[in-house]
């Protein structure tokens, strides 16, 4: 059987200008190919500027990619009509930001379903708001008049309302507090025993450490290393997979691992590791090409493998 969700070789150039005439390809992805199963959480995980939301936009149709293609269930998700939408939702980072001020949360909640054309839409509103665990008040509400967490529990039931196969989370806890941030994510928890499967994006691999099956991580646009979450936390392979768990404050100082990294601006080589400059078992072969390592599911792409 095909997966839920297959992202085939994807890149994503935007043309960024250099000066007044000349233009330059800017790969914000490259090469990417991943997979999500049914009530899979892959947690995609990377730095700043590492290529996250594009890859989030691409899946949500927001974009289309440059090459390569994305396959629900085999088929190509830009062939698919409206069915998709119903199908694919997204949680993004700041609510305030994603849900209409001037509409009540009961507005919010159901404009999906009259997007959808559902006839019970009372019914499914209350059972969404149930979901995300606010009383029937918040429905006469507005977004101003809501905490960060109650806001994002309202983006969560308009995400959940069309009872999607895949939530797109987008940095979902990044807005919040950190006592709410736990709240958030035992109801994504929940969301995943009920069958969703998510894509959940984040730069602080903390967040999706519970959370989630296996772990992406990008840097520069490329996937550096994939794999269950426990291979990728216990036995990091990619330097930069590396660099990243040294950088995370762990409990025990036992458990802390010191590297020795420098920082370094970077631009995206269009060949070549985009880790290169930073990495500490540069290679010269790096500066051009990158092998992919691939055993029982784990891939890391890089010349040590
Ligand atoms: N429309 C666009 N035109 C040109 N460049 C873009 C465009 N959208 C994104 N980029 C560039 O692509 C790169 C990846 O951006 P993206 O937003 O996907 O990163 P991210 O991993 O989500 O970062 P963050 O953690 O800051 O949200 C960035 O360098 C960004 O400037
Ligand atoms: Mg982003």
């Amino acid at each position: 059987m095909s997966a839920l969700l297959e992202i085939e070789k994807v890149s994503k150039v935007y043309p960024v200008k250099k000066g007044f005439f000349k233009r330059e390809d800017f790969y914000a992805l490259r090469d990417v190919s991943l997979s999500l199963g049914r009530a899979e959480v892959l947690g995609v995980v990377g730095e700043s500027g590492s290529g996250k939301t594009t890859l989030g936009k691409l899946v949500l149709r927001l974009e289309k990619p440059t090459k390569g293609r994305i396959l629900m269930e085999g088929v190509d998700v830009f062939s698919l009509g409206k069915e998709y939408t119903r199908r694919v939702s997204v949680v993004f980072q700041d609510p305030r930001n994603s849900l209409n001020p001037r509409m009540k949360v009961e507005e919010i909640i159901e404009e999906p379903l009259v997007v959808h054309g559902f006839k019970d839409r009372k019914k499914r509103v209350k059972e969404a708001i149930d979901k995300v665990r606010l009383d029937d008040s918040f429905l006469g509400r507005k977004p101003d008049d809501l905490s960060g967490g109650q806001r994002q529990r309202v983006a969560i039931a308009r995400a959940i309302v069309l009872e999607p196969d895949i939530i797109v989370a987008d940095e979902p806890t990044a807005s919040l507090d950190v006592s709410v941030q736990s709240e958030i994510l035992r109801l994504f928890e929940e969301l995943k025993d009920d069958g969703i499967a998510f894509i959940f994006i984040t730069h602080d691999i903390r967040v999706v450490e519970k959370i989630a099956d296996r772990l992406a991580v990008v840097y520069g646009g490329m996937l550096m290393e994939l794999g269950s979450k426990d291979e990728v936390l216990r036995s990091p392979m990619h330097p930069y997979t590396k660099f990243l768990l040294s950088n995370v404050p762990v409990r025990h100082p036992r458990e802390r691992r010191e590297e020795n990294y420098t920082e370094v601006e970077y631009t995206v080589p269009q060949r070549g590791c985009p880790f290169a400059p930073r990495c500490p078992d540069y290679m010269e072969e790096c500066s051009k090409s990158v092998r992919r390592y691939e055993l029982n599911g784990r891939i890391v792409n890089c010349n040590l493998y």
